[in-house]
């Protein structure tokens, strides 16, 4: 049985920029946790208040306060109305019609299971990725950027820690592309467990790997660490993510909105007496990826 759900939300007076924001990051999470579609559905499109109505579309399993749960602390919902769907239309199959292949610089095509790679594409590295409850599936611009530096690194015969793996799409990746060995790292043990399914889903399992909660003592160094988490997490953990790349290696942080760039590689800064060289930074929308060395 499909329901519909239609939140009324205050987003507290924040700006437009700033709701867009907090709406992907709840989409993001409703879809993680399996809702079907998430959509803004606001009638008043004026710019101080886009995302006022948000549709939410649910299979029986989900039950609302876990529906709920995913709006909190980032927005209040003031009000919602739940209709059940009668079933004349198939929600399954018309949910995976609107998902796309994502194409990432020529290199790889990532899509679900259900989606056929087209004749003109088989020279690109497919990775499989369902939707499911871990973030990764590619269509996120902070996951797309650190793609496309993947797409252009050499890797063969290198070592890569994926840090806040989630779906484990950038190890994986790595992994495809040749990568001697990848250290896949989440606190969340829901996406450690996605991540394993997707390393055997996506035939890595032969390629030296490590799957693991934290980044320890005995986690060897890398020449490529990718952290696609947030701000605040990763400015916490800029020491342990600078003491587990090798001198002669590279850290890519994304997650992080443009504005936020500066402060970010402050931290990245105070904890050696080495340069810290930025070697690109990438914008999408209203997202960075930064690439960064020390000498
Ligand atoms: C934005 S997702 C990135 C997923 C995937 N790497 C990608 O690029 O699409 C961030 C992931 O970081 C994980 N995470 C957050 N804080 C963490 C921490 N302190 N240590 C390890 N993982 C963390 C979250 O559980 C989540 O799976």
């Amino acid at each position: 049985m499909l329901k519909k759900i239609i939140f009324q939300v205050d987003y507290l007076g924040i700006n437009q920029i700033e709701q867009e924001i907090l709406f992907s990051l709840i989409s993001d999470k409703l879809i993680a946790i399996g809702c079907l579609s998430v959509s803004n559905i606001s009638e008043n499109k004026e710019l101080h208040q886009p995302l006022q109505q948000i549709e939410v579309i649910v299979d029986g399993k989900i039950h609302i306060n876990q529906v709920k749960k995913c709006f909190e602390p980032l927005a209040r919902i003031t009000d919602f109305d739940e209709l059940t769907l009668i079933n004349t239309t198939n929600w399954v199959e018309s949910y995976k019609d609107t998902v796309k292949p994502v194409v990432i610089n020529n290199s790889f095509f990532i899509a679900p299971d259900w989606i056929d790679v087209p004749q003109n594409s088989k020279q690109l590295s497919v990775i499989r990725i369902n939707p499911g409850m871990a973030f990764g599936t590619g269509l996120h611009p902070t996951t797309q950027m650190c793609l496309q530096l993947i797409s252009s690194l050499p890797l063969s015969n290198k070592n890569v820690i994926d840090l806040g793996c989630g779906s484990g799409i950038l190890g994986i990746a790595c992994a495809k592309r040749g990568a001697k060995s990848v250290t896949f790292v989440d606190n969340d043990f829901v996406a450690l467990g996605i991540t394993r399914e997707n390393i055997i889903k996506n035939s890595c399992q032969e390629v030296d790997h490590k799957i693991t909660s934290a980044l320890t003592r005995n986690t060897k160094k890398a020449d490529y660490i990718f952290a696609n988490i947030l701000l605040n997490p990763l400015k916490n953990m800029a020491k342990t993510i600078s003491s587990k790349v090798k001198s002669t290696g590279q850290i890519f942080l994304s997650g992080i909105l443009i504005d936020q760039v500066e402060s970010l590689l402050k931290s990245y800064e105070e904890h050696t007496e080495k340069k810290l060289i930025k070697i690109v930074e990438l914008h999408m929308k209203q997202w960075a990826c930064v690439q960064i060395t020390y000498e």
